[in-house]
């Protein structure tokens, strides 16, 4: 793997790679098992235009438990306040004999360019997508299908399904601001990659152009879709993306979308209930939902470090020639 652009650059057998391994560096109790050497010497930027908690922390996190040296760039504070462009200011964090560079940004295909600039330069370094635009958010669906992987395998324990197919035969439930969603984009991708059926529930004006070409089921009943699915990840509103104002208005779209106490009772037993984060809570989740015993959010948190150190992992290279974790 060169770089993680994508959802859609992942097969079955990446993912699941991927995944084995973030088992591997998975937390107890907080911490992962121990710290690794495996990038010591190696240096990784987190390159941060847009605001974040959970993924800059986490990767930063990720690299310094992988014994990599790690730092944190954010636009404010940097010189792109000055007006520096995106090619200037991520070729000045090149030259500087970075390994790695974790990129947010609010402009769809910001990472994939600047990995294009990498290549035409002739620099070896590693682009990592932190979330762009209402593109993609790679790393978030693989810390989903991590968390939802743990929870079907324990919780879920079908006789006669094959523990190494975990997904198949799995509906999962993608609810809310599907238009303005790279983490809805990214879980459409991997979670039909490792064979769950996605079902997308929106109202009309939340769905993006060109949806009816996805490989999924869209739907508008909500109330009906729960009592059918094995998890439900809602969707945070992004309001500060819908610069006309929205439709429809937070109460309509709390009556109409938002899993409230009463739709808890609709839930079969043993739903999984994601959500990506940030929240708002009492729009598109209620505390008695997001607090609830079915929900995982929090352990949606603790998966993202340890999915990230095996991201960093593949990427740098931290095996040896038999391919075990040094
Ligand atoms: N889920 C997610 O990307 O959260 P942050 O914006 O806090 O990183």
């Amino acid at each position: 793997m060169r770089h993680l652009l994508s959802a859609a650059d992942l097969d079955a057998a990446e993912t699941t790679g991927i995944l084995d391994l973030a088992e591997e560096m998975a937390l107890v109790q907080g911490r992962p098992v121990k710290k690794l050497p495996a990038l010591r010497g190696r240096t990784v930027v987190n390159l941060f235009f847009e605001d974040s908690t959970r993924t800059r922390s986490s990767f930063e996190l990720a690299g310094k438990w992988l014994s990599a040296d790690t730092i944190n760039i954010s636009a404010k504070g940097s010189s792109v306040s000055k007006g520096e462009s995106l090619r200037d200011t991520v070729l000045t964090v090149a030259s500087m004999g970075v390994d790695a560079l974790v990129i947010r940004h609010m402009a769809s295909g910001a990472p994939l360019q600047a990995a294009r600039w990498f290549a035409e330069l002739g620099l070896g370094v590693h682009v990592v997508n932190a979330g762009d635009g209402t593109h993609e958010h790679p790393t978030q669906a693989l810390l989903d299908a991590f968390t939802l992987r743990r929870h079907f395998r324990a919780s879920q324990p079908d006789a006669g399904r094959d523990d190494h197919q975990p997904f198949a035969g799995r509906r999962i439930a993608v609810v809310g601001d599907i238009t303005h969603s790279r983490v809805a984009r990214s879980n459409v991708e991997l979670l039909t990659t490792l064979g769950a059926g996605v079902v997308l529930v929106a109202p009309p004006t939340l769905l993006p152009a060109g949806v009816d070409t996805w490989p999924v089921e869209v739907r508008d009943d909500l109330d009906r879709v729960l009592g059918e699915v094995d998890a439900v990840m809602m969707l945070r509103v992004q309001r500060e993306r819908m610069s006309g104002g929205y439709f429809p208005t937070p109460r309509e779209y709390t009556v109409g979308y938002g899993l409230t106490r009463a739709r808890l009772g609709l839930l079969r037993p043993g739903t999984a209930i994601c959500h990506p984060g940030p929240m708002n809570r009492g729009l598109e989740i209620s505390a008695d939902a997001a607090d609830s015993a079915g929900s995982l959010i929090l352990d949606q948190v603790a998966a993202g470090v340890s999915v990230r150190m095996s991201v960093l992992y593949l990427l740098l290279g931290g095996a040896d020639e038999s391919g075990a974790v040094r």
